[in-house]
């Protein structure tokens, strides 16, 4: 099969190869890639600032495809169908393990940017019949963390979400934080991506290179009470303001490292105001299905800022790397 190798932690170092086609064994699924997308963690491992198990290595954390081949014992499942790999195969549901969040497609074991990958018929999600392949190769990382977010702080009619940026996590966010009847505060570095994102729904927007002080103007759009959750996509440089613009028992929701992940913040907002500082690591299998029904149910389609063909999977990761030029998700057609 054809598939794309990391061969050192470098942008410099995609191969493109000629692989033998792994075959499904018993509870186990061969799928036919069409699609991928890129995360913040890709472009982390191509620039060796995320360990990947060993190199050389087939990356790209999410994807879709089609069913091509069934293992033995597996059920419920038929050649052709629609399906997403999860980027994390073996936590199928329940509480975070150590063992659940072991293994990694794209990271510790073969990624997205082959022909074929072989996983466990209980890691796949059916794509949502409104979405084609590049849509739904977008939703493992960013939308089930999105709709963890979401979930987390029980969002709902009357609820004030934070959302910083408009990568692909703050933007399934506002997405899945419209349709539970929230009001949306979105930061971005660009009124340009702040328009796009009126047009997505937001309510109020700040632009935070404009308004470095871009939590005073959180609370002040709240009359002083703050967000009940701060989606926390950005890490080390924003941090302490996240927590100063939460509103008292409010959800900061700590996933992201684009600035880095040291924070020397003020411990005081998170007492005062007895904040939940949540961490997540991504979701389970099932909280990828409910996402993706999510996204059925209200009709809602990924927002992809550019697709690019298989022969320009590093600028692709170049421009993913650029950092905040693009406006949600970047895919892969394969
Ligand atoms: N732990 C988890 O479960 C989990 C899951 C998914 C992702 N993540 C992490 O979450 C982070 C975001 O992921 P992503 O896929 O959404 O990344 P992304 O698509 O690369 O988006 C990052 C966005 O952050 C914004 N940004 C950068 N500096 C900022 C600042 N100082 N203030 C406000 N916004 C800033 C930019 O938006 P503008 O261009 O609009 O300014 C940029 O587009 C990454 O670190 C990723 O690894 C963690």
């Amino acid at each position: 099969m054809k598939a794309i190798q990391l061969t050192a932690p470098s942008l410099c170092a995609f191969r493109h190869t000629e692989l033998p086609e792994p075959t499904a064994g018993r509870g186990e699924v061969l799928v036919r890639l069409r699609a991928a997308a890129l995360n913040f963690v890709d472009v982390a491992i191509a620039t060796g600032h995320f360990p990947a198990a060993s190199f050389p290595m087939i990356p790209g954390t999410d994807g879709a495809g089609e069913v091509a081949a069934l293992g033995e014992g597996v059920n419920g499942l038929a050649v052709g169908d629609r399906v997403i790999p999860h980027f994390m195969p073996n936590w199928q549901g329940g509480a975070i393990t150590p063992g659940a969040v072991a293994a990694m497609r794209g990271i510790n074991l073969p990624g997205s940017l082959a022909e074929y990958v072989v996983v466990p018929a209980a890691s796949l999600v059916a794509l949502p019949a409104h979405l084609d392949f590049i849509q739904g190769a977008t939703l493992p990382i960013a939308a089930t963390t999105a709709w963890n977010a979401v979930r987390s702080a029980a969002v709902r009619p009357g609820s004030v979400v934070l959302l910083l940026g408009t990568g692909g996590v703050s933007l399934f966010a506002l997405q899945f934080a419209k349709a539970s009847g929230a009001t949306v505060i979105l930061a971005s570095s660009s009124d340009d991506k702040l328009e796009r994102a009126r047009l997505l729904g937001a309510d109020h927007l700040i632009n935070y290179r404009a308004t470095p002080d871009w939590h005073e103007q959180v609370l002040s759009l709240t009359d002083g009470r703050g967000a009940d959750l701060v989606v926390e996509t950005v890490g080390g440089a924003t941090l302490g303001r996240s927590l100063q613009a939460a509103a008292v028992g409010g959800t900061v929701f700590t996933v992201g490292f684009v600035t880095g992940t040291l924070a020397s913040v003020d411990l005081m907002p998170i007492i005062v105001k007895a904040l939940r500082v949540l961490g997540n690591n991504t979701g389970s299998v099932a909280d990828l299905a409910e996402a993706a029904r999510a996204m059925a149910a209200h009709r809602l389609v990924p927002v992809i800022d550019r697709v690019f063909g298989l022969d320009e999977v590093g600028l692709a990761y170049a421009e993913l790397n650029g950092g905040g030029r693009h406006f949600g998700k970047l895919a892969i057609r394969l």
